[in-house]
């Protein structure tokens, strides 16, 4: 028995490619395969398919839900054994304000590895990709995404560009084609709808289950009928295809159980563990702790995630995350020129202090005395040489005003060093370093996050000496 559960999220932005009907279908057939195999489903969607599939007896008002397991709950607490033998938790239509608390990106699988939940559990998604989808793609073993037609292969380059963008290995990832019409042939080597799929999605590099899933009229009736029920396929549409390709997608899946020794949720924990006991820290852990928003604009990164070219981290650590090119930029531009965004030069000025600041590491250390208020900013470069030093008055600072000019600086200074009740933590300084907007989290690798830890700690000792 696993002691860690083995997840497999069902995602894809197009909505009606058939993910509920997989993703519950599988739950049963995974139980009827391997009887001994605990396998519990939930949903992010607000369709309650789930709860009108397994759920034994009426929902009473109060009953655990998905919001309840996400607010922090037990899973003891929120999963019920359902009909088929199948564990599941009831689905929420109140998920908004969960968003809020999904800083990072590994929540869910953090959630799922202290859940002691085991055997297998399946994530059916709605059809996008906001951060509680997104964390589930990130805790998953394996990642199913039904594609249909061109625009919903189109649309996996989003699952797949969110992984190079985080650094995380793709091969969890593969598309299903699903709902084909064997009725449709074409002339040539595509003979069929999901020969051509495969060939598009195999041509554009990304993975493609060897199964199917078939267009069934029987299949597509199994929620309709007079019960208001929603019925298997196992136990109603035996005869069809489509239960053969259930069959053949649940050994696949679990020929994979048997061979992971280590599930996600499980490496997870392992890391959590060494980092709490101080051991190690490793490239998911340090994803873990970034900022969730763009401390100049505000913006929540998650939802604005381009031009993320900045990586940030104060002298203690405390706050680390990343910055919006534009945003820092313009900071500098009016922080180190006094150039504002509706001056006529703005445009220009800030193409040229963007292009420096893409190649140095700025330094930002307050100067905060009875006697002065300053900032010492800093450039060096990626090799430490120091490159320039100036002295910025900060009108107001130290009285919480703003006055036009300074006021992304101030609002950096404060979200990051704050301490606290309010006033900047004592000697504190932050630094911002370059990264490849195309994919920020690569600084945080081992490799990348050495030179950033060895500069950082030459900055200190510098800083020390002044
Ligand atoms: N193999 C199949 N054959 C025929 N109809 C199917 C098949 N699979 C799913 N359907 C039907 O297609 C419709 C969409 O399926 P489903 O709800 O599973 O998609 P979905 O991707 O979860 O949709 P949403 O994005 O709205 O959550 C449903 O009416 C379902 O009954
Ligand atoms: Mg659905
Ligand atoms: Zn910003």
């Amino acid at each position: 028995m696993y002691a860690y559960p083995y997840t497999i999220t069902i995602s894809s932005e197009k909505g009606g490619v058939g993910k509920t009907t997989l993703a519950t279908n599988l739950a049963i057939y995974l139980k009827a395969m391997r009887e001994d195999l605990p396998v519990t489903i939930f949903s992010f969607d607000n369709h309650f398919t789930i709860d009108k599939m397994f759920e034994l007896k009426k929902r009473s008002g109060d009953a655990a839900d998905v919001h309840a397991l996400l607010m922090g709950a037990k899973a003891s607490e929120v999963v019920q054994t359902g009909q088929y033998g199948v564990g599941f938790i009831r689905s929420s239509s109140e998920l908004g304000d969960i968003h809020e608390r999904f800083k990072g990106p590994m929540t869910l699988t953090r959630m799922l590895a202290e859940s002691g939940i085991s055997g297998i559990v399946i994530i059916d998604t709605r059809p996008d990709l906001n951060i509680l989808t997104q964390n589930a793609l990130y805790a998953a073993d394996r990642v199913l995404i039904p594609v249909k037609d061109l625009p919903s292969l189109e649309n996996c380059k989003n699952i797949f560009a969110l992984f190079d963008q985080r650094g995380i290995d793709k091969k969890s990832l593969a598309l299903i084609p699903c709902l084909i019409d064997e009725r449709i042939k074409f002339e040539g080597i595509f003979k069929d709808q999901k020969t051509l799929l495969r060939a598009i999605a195999v041509n554009l590099g990304y993975r493609c289950l060897d199964s199917y899933i078939s267009k069934s009229p029987k299949v597509e009736s199994l929620n309709t009928n007079p019960d208001g029920k929603i019925y298997p396929i196992l136990t109603h549409a035996r005869g069809t295809e489509v239960h053969g390709q259930f069959m053949e997608i649940t050994r696949d899946i679990l020929r994979s159980v048997d061979a992971t020794k280590e599930t996600r949720a499980c490496l997870y924990h392992t890391w959590l563990l060494e980092k709490e006991a101080g051991k190690k820290e490793s490239y998911l852990a340090r994803l873990e702790g970034l900022t969730e928003r763009c401390l100049i604009c505000g913006a929540v990164l998650a939802e604005h995630s381009n031009d993320r070219s900045f990586y940030f981290e104060t002298s203690d650590r405390s706050a680390r995350g990343f910055l919006h090119g534009n945003c820092v930029s313009s900071m500098l531009c009016s922080t180190l020129y006094g150039i504002q965004e509706n001056d006529p030069e703005f445009a220009a000025a800030r193409t040229l202090v963007a292009d420096k600041a893409a190649r140095v590491v700025s330094l930002l250390l307050p100067r905060i005395t009875p006697e002065t208020c300053r900032l010492d900013y800093r450039q060096f470069s990626m090799t430490g040489e120091q490159l320039l030093q100036k002295n910025i008055q900060m009108q107001g600072f130290d009285a919480g005003e703003f006055n036009g000019v300074h006021d992304r600086l101030y609002l950096l200074l404060n979200e990051a060093l704050a301490g606290f009740e309010g006033a900047l933590r004592k000697e504190s300084w932050l630094s911002v370093y370059p990264v490849d907007p195309n994919k920020p989290e690569a600084v945080l690798h081992e490799e990348s996050y050495k030179n950033i830890s060895r500069l950082q700690k030459q900055l200190a000792e510098e800083i020390s000496a002044i």
